[in-house]
């Protein structure tokens, strides 16, 4: 049986006091709710905020990305003992927009997006690093609405978690869970229909299937990202294969989020 998660990725929203006050208030609003675990996931200015607004309750604080050195010359990187030594359990590794891979650019200027500049090797060594570390890694893929118009998805992903997977011993492969986040679902409103999301789903999960057994691959959780909402969360968490949400603007809102959180529980846990 596997255990929903719900992770909120705040993205690059929220200075200190705000993020007291919104983690305070999706720690108040799950309080009761068992049956989901609950990741929280804020900027690195705020993670230590958060874990002090954490602190006894059985929430998880997440960051949102890391580099796979322990130290060094790396000005602006932050490590995987960084991240632990501030209360992280979970990272999000590869997510879309770090791959430079934006639905739609936030520049017009596209000499900018090598700014963001994750790949599956990247990926890779900062997936290694985080459960070198004991982090509990969120590998993000998913394919761009181009790739998707010309029949790549599954390509594209199967490409994207082999990468991810590359050089990791099983009992690793055990500590990640996939997300999956079509690009063009990101931020737009546009969910992904429920029954391909979990066609998709299903793909990865036999992928790990294929480096872990069956039965190990059914243990561990998959999530879908890209605008997930009170509006969606309940069909997607009908589908089998979907374990919960990787959850950006709506996450933001504690009521919102703790809704997704309510639901999850209800369809899948217990
Ligand atoms: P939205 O929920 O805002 O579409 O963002 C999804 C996401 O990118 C989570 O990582």
């Amino acid at each position: 049986m596997r255990i929903p998660i719900m992770a909120g990725n705040w993205k690059m929203n929220c200075d200190n006091d705000e993020a007291w006050d919104l983690a305070v208030a999706v720690a108040d609003g799950v309080e009761e709710i068992e049956g989901c675990q609950v990741v929280l996931c804020p900027p690195f200015t705020a993670l230590s905020t958060v874990e002090e607004a954490l602190e006894g309750t059985d929430l998880a604080l997440g960051a949102q990305d890391l580099y796979w050195a322990d130290s060094g010359a790396f000005t602006g990187e932050v490590s995987a003992r960084m991240l632990t030594s501030c209360g992280c359990e979970y990272v999000i590794i590869g997510h879309s927009e770090r791959r430079g891979r934006f639905g739609k650019p936030p520049e017009d200027d596209p000499r900018l997006l090598t700014v963001f500049g994750d790949n599956d090797a990247t990926v890779n060594r900062k997936v290694r690093a985080a459960v070198a570390a004991d982090l509990l890694p969120i590998v993000c893929v998913g394919e761009l609405l181009s790739e998707r118009e010309a029949g790549q998805t599954d390509e594209v992903v199967r490409q994207q978690v082999l990468a991810a997977l590359e050089g990791l011993a099983e009992e690793d492969i055990l500590d990640l869970t996939f997300a999956y986040e079509p690009v063009w679902a990101i931020g737009t409103g546009q969910v992904c229909d429920a029954p391909e999301a979990n066609r998709v789903i299903r793909l990865i999960r036999d992928l790990l299937a294929e480096k872990v057994g069956t039965a190990e691959a059914e243990n561990l959780a998959i999530l879908y990202g890209g605008s997930v909402s009170p509006d969606n969360i309940r069909g997607l968490m009908e589908q089998p294969e979907i374990d919960g949400g990787l959850v950006g603007g709506a996450s933001l809102k504690a009521e919102a989020f703790c809704e997704l959180v309510r639901v999850a529980a209800e369809v899948r846990g217990a």
